[in-house]
C-alpha cells in the first residue's frame, strides 16, 4: 500500500489505517450492530489479515478495553514495522469511560500501554480527549508531559484527538499529529485539517464511515478524493474486524 509522511514527525504511515476499537470492546460504543469480541485466537489472526493487507498504522487505546493487550501479543516479532499509536487520558472499566490528564496519570497510562503492547516506545501518543477538550490543553501540564515523554524516546511523536474545532485548532500549537473525525455529513473539521497539512502537523482521520453508520464504499472515496483535504491527510484510519471489507477499503484508497 502507498505511504505517506505524517507530517514532519519522520514517521511514515499506510494511506489506509486500522482502529483497533472493536478488536477489544463491544460495551459503550456506537456501531449499528452489536457484535462479540473475537476469541483471543481470532484476534490473533485478525491482526495478521490486517498487516498482510499492507496496513502499517495500527490505532489503540487503553480506554479499548483488552485491545492493546491483543495487539501486544499478535505483533511480537513485527513491531518494528508498524507505527503504533495510542493514547492516554482516558480509561474504560465497568462500562464506563474515566478521565485523568494529571501528569501522574498520563506517565502511568503510558507505562501501562508499553507493557500491553510490548514495547519500549510508541510511535504516537494522542491525548484521548474528553467532552472539555479545549481546556484541558489550557493552563495544565498536560502538552509539558507529553513533551517530556517525547524527550524520554518513550513516544516518537505526541498530538491530540479530540471533539471540537477550537480543540483541534488549539493542538496545531504543539501537536505533530492530529487526529480528527472527517465524513461526507460532517466536514466541520475541513479548515483545521489544511492549516494542519499547511502546518506540517500529520493528520490522521478517524470515524470515516461514520462508525458504519455510512455507506461505506461512498463515505471513503468522498474522504480519499475530496480535494479541500486530500493532500493533507496521511491516513484514514478505519475501524473493523473483517480483512474482507478492509482489503475493499485498501482497494478503494488504491485506486
Ligand atoms: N476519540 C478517539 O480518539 C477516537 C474516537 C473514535 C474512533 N477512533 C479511532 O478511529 C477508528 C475508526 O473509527 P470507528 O471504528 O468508530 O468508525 P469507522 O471506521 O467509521 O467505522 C467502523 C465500522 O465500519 C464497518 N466497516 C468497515 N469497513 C467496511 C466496509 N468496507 N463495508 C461495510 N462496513 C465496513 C466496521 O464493521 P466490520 O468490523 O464489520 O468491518 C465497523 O463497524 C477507531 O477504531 C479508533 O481507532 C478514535
Amino acid at each position: 500500500m502507498d505511504t505517506r509522511p505524517l507530517g514532519r514527525s519522520g514517521l511514515s504511515v499506510s494511506h489506509v489505517g486500522w482502529g483497533t476499537v472493536k478488536l477489544g470492546r463491544n460495551t459503550a460504543v456506537k456501531f449499528p450492530e452489536a457484535f462479540a469480541l473475537p476469541s483471543d485466537a481470532e484476534a490473533r489472526s485478525i491482526v495478521h489479515n490486517m498487516i498482510d493487507l499492507g496496513i502499517t498504522l495500527i490505532d489503540t487505546a487503553p480506554a479499548y478495553g483488552l485491545a492493546e493487550e491483543r495487539l501486544g501479543d499478535a505483533i511480537l516479532g513485527c513491531r518494528d514495522e508498524l507505527v503504533l499509536c495510542t493514547k492516554v487520558g482516558e480509561t474504560f472499566k465497568d462500562g464506563v469511560s474515566h478521565h485523568d490528564f494529571s501528569a501522574k496519570a498520563v506517565r502511568e497510562s503510558l507505562e501501562e500501554s508499553l507493557r500491553r503492547l510490548r514495547t519500549d516506545h510508541v510511535d504516537v501518543l494522542l491525548v484521548h480527549a474528553d467532552d472539555d477538550d479545549l481546556a484541558l490543553q489550557d493552563g495544565t501540564d498536560l502538552v509539558q508531559t507529553l513533551q517530556r515523554l517525547r524527550d524520554e524516546g518513550k513516544t516518537r511523536s505526541i498530538g491530540f484527538s479530540g471533539k471540537t474545532t477550537e480543540a483541534a485548532e488549539a493542538a496545531l500549537g504543539w501537536a505533530d499529529v492530529l487526529m480528527c473525525a472527517y465524513t461526507m455529513e460532517d466536514r466541520s473539521h475541513e479548515a483545521v485539517i489544511k492549516a494542519a497539512g499547511a502546518a506540517g502537523v500529520g493528520v490522521l482521520l478517524k470515524k470515516v464511515l461514520g462508525s458504519g453508520h455510512l455507506p461505506a464504499a461512498e463515505a471513503l472515496q468522498f474522504v480519499l478524493n475530496n480535494a479541500p483535504i486530500a493532500s493533507s491527510v496521511a491516513s484514514v484510519v478505519i475501524g473493523s474486524l473483517n480483512s474482507t471489507r478492509m482489503e475493499a477499503n485498501v482497494a478503494i484508497a488504491q485506486r
